[in-house]
């Protein structure tokens, strides 16, 4: 599967994100989701261009703990509504664009 990545950070998908913030954020997500959000963990998965809908109520799951994970858990507890926004605002910039297995 070839993947490429561009960033558009100067045009936030989410009007109630700040994708420039988000990317300041993101250093502390980088270590398993990257920065350009393509997993470097094998138990991590790609958040890149992730809908931003979906983002918000994944973290936010995680956050109430009715979606349990130890790592993510502890990470969801740290994050203000705000900083959910910019991380979902900029995560969700990033476009994928993905080629299918040749067969
Ligand atoms: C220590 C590694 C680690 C760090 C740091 C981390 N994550 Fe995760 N993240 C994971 C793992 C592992 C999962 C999958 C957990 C599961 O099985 O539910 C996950 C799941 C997620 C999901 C759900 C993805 C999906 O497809 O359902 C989102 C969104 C996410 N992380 C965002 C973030 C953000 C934003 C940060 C930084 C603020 C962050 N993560 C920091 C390891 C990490």
């Amino acid at each position: 599967v070839l993947v490429t990545l561009g960033l558009f950070l100067a045009s936030p998908v989410n009007a109630a994100g700040d994708a420039k913030a988000g990317r300041q954020k993101a250093l502390m997500c980088q270590g398993c989701h990257g920065l350009d959000g393509l997993s470097k963990q094998p138990d991590a998965p790609h958040i890149a261009g992730q809908p931003v809908l979906y983002f918000v109520k994944a973290i936010n799951e995680y956050k109430a703990k009715s979606r349990r994970h130890e790592q993510m858990s502890i990470v969801a507890e740290s994050l203000s509504e705000a900083d959910i926004a910019d991380l979902a605002a900029y995560y969700g910039a990033i476009t994928v664009s993905v080629e299918l297995p040749a067969r």
